[in-house]
């Protein structure tokens, strides 16, 4: 199934917004560490309900946010749920990125690089949009060391690459970007119920829920082109 299909249809079921709320618990921490200036150029790759532009919009006061999707529905929705004229929302892939080397200051992704058919290809297309100390911050959960993100990829008919932590760095260093830092970013807002309550239908143990949302959270890896 192509990155299209599987996620017209989320989007075609409200899970855009799903992914939003759930998303944001750890994403506003690792966007408020975005160095962001006024008038900058801000790129959001597999924007979803396109929050993550919108809020750097709010914030910063960016000049102009764009937000990239393989899925119509979800660019679609995502220009829905806005009316300001400098934030846009188009349809693209993420191997052959719709902008003009070094016209991008800085680059968002939660949720979304993994799916890339090349992450390689991904990388160094990021590397030539960006400006030279532009930034990408990317955000993922579902990686090697989170151990309960193994099972995504069941659920889900895209095929998605599983890198651990050094991978990222490597993969990154590999394309020229410099490695300005990676961290965990727990998720210290999804209620965890009393051991009592356990097992729940998608948690046999506290433990292994505590262990995924409070300790792995998400996994942020910042790059920074030379
Ligand atoms: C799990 S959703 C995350 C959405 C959003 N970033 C969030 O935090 O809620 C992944 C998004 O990436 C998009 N995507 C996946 N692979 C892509 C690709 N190769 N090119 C462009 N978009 C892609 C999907 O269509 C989907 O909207």
């Amino acid at each position: 199934m192509s990155v299209r299909e599987e996620f017209d249809a989320w989007a075609e079921e409200g899970r855009d917004k799903g992914m939003e709320e759930r998303h944001w618990h750890t994403a506003k921490h690792a966007l408020a560490r975005m160095p962001v200036e006024s008038g900058d150029v801000v790129l959001d790759l597999g924007c979803g309900s396109g929050y993550a532009g919108r809020a750097l919009r709010d914030t910063y006061d960016a000049e102009r946010v764009y937000g990239l999707d393989g899925a119509p529905e979800m660019a679609r929705n995502a220009n829905r749920y806005t009316d300001d004229p400098q934030v846009g929302y188009v349809v693209g892939d993420f191997d052959a990125l719709p902008f003009a080397a070094g016209s991008i200051d800085h680059i968002w992704s939660m949720e979304a690089f993994y799916y890339a058919a090349d992450p390689l290809e991904t990388l160094r297309e990021i590397a030539r949009v960006l400006r030279p100390g532009g930034t990408f911050f990317c955000a993922v959960n579902y990686y090697e060391e989170n151990v309960h993100s193994h099972e995504w990829q069941k659920s889900i008919a895209v095929e998605m690459t599983r890198w651990d932590r050094h991978e990222y760095r490597e993969a990154f260093r590999e394309v020229g970007l410099h490695v300005a830092g990676q961290d965990n970013i727990p998720d210290r807002e999804i209620p965890i119920p009393a051991e009592a309550e356990f097992p729940l239908e998608e948690w046999e143990t506290r433990e292994a829920m505590v262990e995924r949302y409070r300790e792995y959270g998400t996994l942020l890896t910042v790059g920074v082109a030379p």
